[in-house]
């Protein structure tokens, strides 16, 4: 998103612009619910702190187990470990109620989770008449049938706002449809659309255990904490489903070939056996990175579209001269070759990964819709 936000804490008011001990009588611009309050959610409460959210009103929030709709409770600033402790059981229902009461223009649902239940109701919300911000990439980076109903519900009007999707928010969806709607076709995409796999193999040049590199990463939160979420490249997929699906290839969720990291005997371990066998991935990544510099090459994980509609993911050699040879710590890359960027491609490139930016994207998407 272009948004630009002042997120300074020296301009923070000391609470949530939300109804608190007297209720406003003039009906908010956009009314919002807050489903996961997680490491993105948590951030963009600290967002609608700011005067950017001036023009918002929280009238909800949830975690996986409680929820809160009390305007006093939902301006606390401990709202997120509030949640933790105390609130009513979940149930959609009277979330959606508080939505409905607030008499707001805009009625917005913000999902910031990663469960493909919750998804799987964004089309009936926007069916239902509210707009869906989301960072939960399990509908439109699923199955075809959850994406054909969702293209479907946005017949209905509503809006589905989804930049932090993808990128965390860096201008790619928004690109690529500006030049569909000017008439320019998607013929090939490419990069590294993974922050930790980016951090990973930016690091790597044989003289750390890939294992060492790993814990690091896994130790200063550039990956799920279970890595295997990252290394099986499932989530990468997802991503470039979302952008396939969005420059008009309806590709299925089995069409998109992904080389998974995790060798087939640490993939059904809990996470700490796994954890406690990472060095035996150390010894293929070696091979294959001593075979790529005997080429002048390095690996990166990336991933591809071709012309025909062939999606795969996985570790190849690039030569030094590509641009995804030229990455810097947890960078994203999309390369986009269309009928009018022919020659070179567009290169749209920065931060693709963090709570700060994937809650900015999240905030930009609900102020769009005033
Ligand atoms: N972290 C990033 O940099 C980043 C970047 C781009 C996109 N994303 C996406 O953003 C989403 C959230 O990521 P995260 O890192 O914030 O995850 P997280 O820290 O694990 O937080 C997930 C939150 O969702 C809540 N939740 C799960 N099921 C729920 C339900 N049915 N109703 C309400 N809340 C529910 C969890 O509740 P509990 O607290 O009760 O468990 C938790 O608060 C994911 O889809 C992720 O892929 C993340």
């Amino acid at each position: 998103m272009s948004a630009v936000l002042d997120v300074s804490p020296t301009t923070a008011p000391a609470r949530r612009p939300v109804a608190a001990e007297a209720v406003p009588a003039k009906a908010p611009a956009i009314a919002i619910v807050l489903l996961g309050t997680g490491v993105v959610g948590g951030a963009l409460l600290k967002l609608l702190n700011t005067p950017a959210a001036a023009s918002l009103r929280l009238v909800g929030a949830a975690n996986s187990r409680r929820q809160q709709t009390d305007p006093t409770s939902l301006a606390q600033r401990g709202l997120r470990e509030q949640l933790n402790r105390e609130g009513a059981p979940r149930d959609n229902a009277s979330l959606f109620a508080a939505l409905d009461a607030s008499g707001a223009a805009a009625k917005v649902i913000v999902d910031a989770t990663a469960s493909a239940s919750l998804a799987a109701r964004h089309a009936e919300w926007l069916a239902r008449g509210y707009h869906v911000v989301t960072a939960n990439k399990a509908l439109a980076g699923g199955d075809l049938s959850g994406w054909r109903a969702l293209q479907a519900a946005l017949a209905h009007g509503t809006r589905y706002g989804d930049s932090a999707t993808v990128g965390a928010g860096l201008p790619v969806l928004s690109t690529l449809r500006r030049l569909r709607t000017c008439g320019d076709a998607l013929l090939t995409l490419e990069g590294v659309f993974s922050g930790s796999l980016s951090w990973l193999f930016n690091q790597y040049d044989g003289s750390r255990p890939f294992s060492a590199l790993l814990r690091e990463a896994r130790q200063l939160g550039y990956t799920e904490p279970d890595p295997r979420s990252d290394l099986s490249g499932e989530d990468v997929a997802r991503k470039l489903l979302i952008l396939a699906r969005n420059a008009g290839f309806h590709l299925g969720s089995d069409e998109v070939q992904v080389d998974n990291l995790v060798p087939a005997a640490l993939r059904t371990l809990d996470v700490e056996s796994f954890l406690a066998r990472l060095e035996e991935l150390d010894a293929p990544i070696a091979s294959l990175h001593a075979q790529a510099q005997s080429r002048q090459c390095v690996l990166r994980f990336l991933a591809r579209l071709n012309q025909r509609g062939h999606a795969r993911v996985g570790l190849v050699e690039v030569p030094l001269t590509h641009p995804a040879a030229r990455l810097y710590g947890t960078d994203n890359q999309f390369a986009l070759s269309t009928t009018r960027y022919n020659t070179q491609p567009l290169v749209i490139q920065g931060p693709g990964a963090g709570p700060e930016v994937t809650a900015q994207a999240l905030l930009g998407d609900v102020l769009a819709l005033g």
